[in-house]
């Protein structure tokens, strides 16, 4: 099984209760404020899930929501959830071929399941309007929380080495900030970025690795 087979089956799965669980809390919260900041009138969302409950809160703010996830069961949802069955769409960014520009591109707590960010976030640039925002977070490579589940990949290793059998699983994608700032900036974007625990007050750096990206691109 490949890397997005295997998190196709695990979200369609997976996420539908995992959103609630969550809720709408601070982190959720600052992620709308950011997106909506710009009062924009059309957004795409990658990696939508459910359409609960971020795509939610803008579609209350009178904003249509679009977007795209690798999940079936979640795509079926978010459609319902948002009322919108033509711009919600079951698939990878990437295989996009529309030429329809947004005002906010963004892709939340979904890019460290997405091999390859790097060109997922080329495409959400080029599918965002001149003076527009791309919105996304990350989980950074220099945490303690990355070194932690290396640990825990190299155990595998090591037990699949011994013939000991270990489920099939594929690890986070951490993201390198200097090396993602770099990105933005030869792709003329200017951009403005928190971390998750100036988000939530919770000063816990080491289960809390998320850096939220706010980019505006060039006119
Ligand atoms: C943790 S959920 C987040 C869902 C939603 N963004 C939210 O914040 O509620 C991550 C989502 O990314 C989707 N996903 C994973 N890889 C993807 C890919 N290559 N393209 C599109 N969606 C993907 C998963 O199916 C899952 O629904």
């Amino acid at each position: 099984m490949d890397e997005t087979q295997y998190y196709k089956s695990v979200y369609n799965k997976f996420w539908v209760n995992q959103t609630k669980k969550y809720g709408y809390a601070p982190y959720e919260k600052k992620l709308v404020e950011i997106i909506s900041q710009s009062s924009p009138e059309r957004v795409f969302e990658v990696g939508i899930g459910t359409g609960w409950p971020i795509g939610t809160a803008l579609k209350e703010k009178g904003i249509r929501v679009d977007g795209c996830d690798i999940a079936e069961s979640a795509v079926a949802l978010a459609q319902r959830e948002l009322d919108n069955e033509d711009g919600i769409w079951t698939g990878d960014i990437r295989e996009y071929k529309g030429d329809f520009v947004y005002d906010v591109t963004y892709c939340v707590r979904a890019s460290w399941c997405i091999p390859g960010f790097y060109q997922t976030l080329k495409k959400m640039i080029d599918m965002t309007k001149p003076g527009g925002y791309v919105v996304f977070d990350v989980m950074d490579k220099n945490s303690f929380y990355c070194i932690k589940s290396r640990c825990v990949q190299v155990k595998e290793k090591y037990y699949k080495f011994l013939g000991i059998h270990v489920d099939q699983r594929y690890g986070t994608h951490y993201m390198l900030l200097s090396e993602l700032k770099h990105f933005l900036r030869k792709n003329g974007l200017r951009y403005a970025f928190w971390r998750e625990w100036e988000i939530t007050g919770r000063q816990d750096r080491k289960n809390a690795p998320k850096v939220v990206f706010c980019c505006r691109k060039e006119r």
